[in-house]
């Protein structure tokens, strides 16, 4: 699999490529499978129709790695917080996490619950072209704790950071609770079929530097150890999202970190590329227009030049972005430079 050889530095004959969100709204094939599902959950829940959607994107696109169709918030979902999806609001629990004795009320072992989660892990495995990587993931432990105290999406992140200033042994206690679960939950998915796995910290950016390297990064890092000493083979990747202003401060006992849009790819790889391979970055929005998005590609991947690495957007594919772009731009990256 070139990806994995990729993730691991090994030189292949052409740089792998995939997107976070690729299987989405934007395809129409993804949201056809969606409507035979009762609603969003309904579709993460069944391995049936997730492993359907999860392959959707290597038939149309021909990208290099199928991503797993689940979503990060299943964790806290199975810890027993009550999550629904609303239309044009996004994700809202019906409890939150706001003081010590909330802590108790979590339900322990929630990775011994998402067995659909293996299960289509498996299934897709089965299905997938031996050349193609699966890759399995979850949220960061700091990441998901905003959700879990949070109740819902968030701007200020208000609440998180009260605990994190003002009461900081509570989040301590959070996160560690969140990092048991996170690390059997990624063995779990590699003993299901993932080849490689992926941790996505969305709101790294939400804090300081020192605030980040302690409370976002180093549990980040406890699950990188327990991965690498458990499973050497599968390659882990860490997606810190918004910490372009820090990059040089992250290290950690990783493959793969996944760069975001804020940042140059030449700044990034002369920062922090001797490190890991990096994976990213293409400011998503380009794909708006054909001519912005090849422009795009060529500056990554002149600024990678030759050396392994794995393209990707620096965000989720969005809503509404025409897919014929999606599908040329693998072939841009795949073709190369002349
Ligand atoms: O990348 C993929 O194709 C795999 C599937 C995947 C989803 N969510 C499916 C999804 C992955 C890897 C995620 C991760 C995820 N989920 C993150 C981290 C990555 C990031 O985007 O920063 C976060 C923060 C979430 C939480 C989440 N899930 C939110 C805030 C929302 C609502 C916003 C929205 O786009 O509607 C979701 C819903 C969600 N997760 C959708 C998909 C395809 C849209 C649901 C739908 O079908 O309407």
């Amino acid at each position: 699999m070139i990806f994995i050889d990729a993730c691991f530095g090994r030189a292949t004959s052409h740089t792998p490529v995939w997107f976070m969100r690729q299987a989405g709204r934007y395809l129409s094939e993804y949201r056809a499978t969606r409507a035979r599902a009762k609603d969003f959950l309904g579709l993460c829940k069944n391995p049936e129709l997730a492993c359907e959607v999860t392959l959707q994107p290597i038939d149309i696109l021909d990208v290099d790695a199928a991503i797993l169709f689940s979503d990060i918030l299943v964790i806290p979902l199975e810890m027993g917080l009550g999550l629904g999806f609303y239309e044009g609001e996004g994700p809202r629990f019906a409890q939150t996490v706001r003081s010590e004795s909330d802590l108790s009320h979590l339900q322990p072992q929630a990775f011994t619950r998402t067995n659909y989660v293996y299960e289509t892990l498996a299934k897709t495995r089965a299905k997938l072209p031996q050349d193609k990587a699966l890759i399995g993931f979850c949220g960061a432990p700091w990441t998901l704790a905003t959700y879990m105290i949070e109740g819902e999406s968030s701007k200020q992140f208000a609440h998180s950071k009260h605990m994190l200033y003002a009461n900081p042994s509570t989040l301590k206690k959070l996160l560690a609770i969140l990092c048991e679960e996170l690390k059997n939950y990624l063995s779990m998915q590699a003993s299901a079929g993932a080849n490689a796995l992926m941790i996505f910290d969305s709101w790294a950016g939400a804090l300081a530097p020192a605030a980040y390297l302690e409370f976002g990064w180093q549990p980040i890092c406890e699950i990188a150890d327990f991965l690498r000493a458990k499973h050497p083979e599968i390659p882990l990747i860490v997606f810190p999202k918004g910490v372009g202003a820090f990059l040089e401060m992250l290290t950690g006992n990783f493959a793969v970190l996944g760069i975001d849009w804020g940042i140059p790819m030449a700044k990034a790889r002369k920062l922090v590329g001797e490190r890991f391979v990096l994976q990213g970055n293409l400011e998503p929005a380009t794909l708006y227009d054909a001519n912005a998005m090849e422009q795009g590609a060529h500056e990554i991947l002149r600024a990678m030049n030759g050396q392994p690495f794995i393209f990707n957007l620096g965000h989720g594919m969005l809503p509404d972005l025409p897919r014929e772009n999606a599908q040329k731009l693998v072939e841009i990256v795949h073709k190369g430079l002349a």
